[in-house]
């Protein structure tokens, strides 16, 4: 008998639906599955014939071909053990065909339990997308799917328990998505921060433009407690952005079960040790890396010398596309990666170089040799660079707080909303990601901030990128100011934050 079960499939981010198809005949007991199944999937034989065993039901004694439909895509993973049960049980007539409008997905264990499996919510999505009604997965990655609206979601931990609810002999509860109450305060706060208000003045600029940033200073100036307050400024995510990101956690089963979709920005912070597999994903089924976990949020490099040249050289392309591609022998699998990059980094080995009071221990050059292991392609992807000096003991015991990490939102906010109305239709919602052509068009100046910046041109001889940076930033500057036009302040203010380019690097 031939009968069919509706699955789907996962390449990279890109979900499909699948149609396991079988044909149960007379013969000699056989068992094969055809449609480009991986080692993953041919195994799957073994573990639906001990699981439909140790679930008291019958494994029949026939001829069984199963294809993966469309036969041409590589099928890999676990995900269609549960699929596959069911269509042999079906075929062989131990439950009723099942409705066109219903999905399966899941891991069986050899004694029938269902198992997790990785990229549950891009599924889903899909299946949601094809008319699907009913969707069955993993019990333990129901919560996650249940953010997608449209479609049932029914957790299944065993295969009885699926077995017998498809029999109508008992009931199976859907999951509803219920989003969790914001109840836990966001335990870091700019306030937090004493003193340093060039460099969250900085911060604000980085984070209202979407600009890259670089912050050099002493050990203990308070550079990664800074970094890490930035995604309590950003502007909150859209639910597109929340699924985008959340889905990349599915991928990498990475999500918890408490909090299904991810609404905070992410804060990734891969140490300099990181793997380039780590960093840029990849894997037999290839996973999402850090650069990708960072998606829609912050990638913190923390001691950038630190990193590899190698390293520093995979992020550069990414960082710049927000995409990043991992090639593999048959295809090759996209995700996506638009992050703020933040770089933190002590002037030289010891960290005191230029340091106001303490002296530099370092060997004549060392510095020097320090500043030039960070890659120049990277640092010109880099639009901001701040100095974070020592702060001092009087403003560290100061009692009184700081602005709040809201009350600084609220103006990134604003400027955001600028910034999407002129760039409305380009296909960028921010000034950091302005082309060439954009940073001309949409820069107006007034005359004196023409002159100014020519001035600094000649007596810098600054490169073009480095004036298009000064462009970028200055416009992000001008518009949390709510001014279309911009002014010589505004040019005066980018310059400063180009000048470490020189005190560190000579440029
Ligand atoms: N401006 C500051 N305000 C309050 N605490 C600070 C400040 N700067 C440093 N600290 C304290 O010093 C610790 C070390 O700072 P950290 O951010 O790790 O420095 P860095 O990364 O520059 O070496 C912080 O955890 C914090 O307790
Ligand atoms: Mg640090
Ligand atoms: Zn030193």
């Amino acid at each position: 008998m031939f009968t069919s079960v509706k699955s789907m499939g996962l390449f990279g981010m890109h979900s499909y639906m699948v149609n396991v198809e079988i044909d149960v005949s007379g013969g000699l007991p056989h068992f094969d599955i055809v449609g480009l199944p991986n080692t993953s999937v041919s195994e799957a034989k073994e573990r639906v014939r001990s699981a439909i065993k140790n679930s008291a039901l019958t494994f029949p004694v026939s001829r069984i071909t199963v294809n993966l439909a469309p036969a041409d895509t590589k099928k890999e993973g676990t995900v269609y053990d549960l699929p596959i049960l069911l269509s042999v049980l079906a075929a062989s007539r131990q439950i009723k065909p099942l409705p066109e409008t219903s999905a399966f997905i899941g891991e069986l264990s050899l004694g029938g339990e269902v198992r997790k499996v990785n990229g549950a919510l891009p599924m889903v999505i899909e299946a949601m997308h094809n008319g699907i009604r009913d969707v069955f997965v993993p019990k333990e990655n129901a919560y996650e799917c249940s953010v997608v609206s449209g479609i049932n979601v029914y957790p299944v931990s065993t295969v009885r328990e699926i077995v017998s609810f498809l029999d109508g002999e008992s009931e199976l509860e859907t999951v509803v998505y219920s989003p969790a109450e914001e109840n836990v305060e966001t335990l870091i706060d700019f306030a937090d921060v004493k003193g340093q208000f060039e460099a969250k003045r900085a911060l604000e600029i980085a984070a209202a433009g979407g600009h890259n940033i670089l912050l050099i200073g002493p050990p203990g100036s308070g550079k990664s407690m800074l970094a890490k307050r930035l995604p309590t400024i950003l502007p909150d995510m859209t639910f597109e952005e929340s699924l985008e990101t959340t889905k990349i956690y599915s991928i990498s089963g990475k999500l918890s079960s408490s909090s299904p979709l991810i609404t905070k920005r992410p804060f990734r912070s891969p140490h300099h040790t990181v793997s380039p597999v780590g960093l840029s994903g990849g894997g037999v089924i290839p996973k999402p890396g850090e650069i990708s976990l960072a998606h829609n949020g912050v990638l913190f490099l923390d001691e950038l010398p630190e990193f590899s040249r190698t390293t520093m050289e995979i992020m550069r392309q990414p960082i710049e596309d927000g995409v990043i591609s991992i090639s593999r022998a048959q295809a090759t699998v996209t995700y996506p990666c638009s992050v703020m990059l933040v770089c933190a980094m002590n002037p030289c080995p010891c960290g005191y170089y230029g340091h106001p009071t303490r002296e530099c221990t370092c060997q004549r050059g060392s510095a020097e040799r320090y500043l030039n292991k960070v890659s120049g392609p990277l640092l010109d992807r880099v639009d901001i660079h701040i100095e974070v000096p020592p702060v001092d003991f009087d403003k560290l015991s100061d009692s009184e707080r700081g602005e709040t990490s809201q009350s600084i939102k609220e103006r990134v906010n604003k400027a955001r909303g600028i910034q999407q109305k002129r760039l409305a239709g380009s296909g960028i919602s921010c000034n950091a990601n302005m082309t060439a052509n954009q940073t001309r068009e949409f820069c107006k100046m007034t005359d004196d901030a023409k002159l100014m910046l020519r001035d600094v041109f000649d007596n810098l001889s600054l490169s073009a990128r480095a004036y298009d940076k000064i462009l970028r930033v200055a416009r992000t500057i001008a518009d949390l100011e709510e001014s279309e036009i911009i002014t010589e302040e505004h040019i005066a203010e980018a310059v400063q934050y180009r000048s470490l380019d020189r005190k560190f690097w000579g440029k």
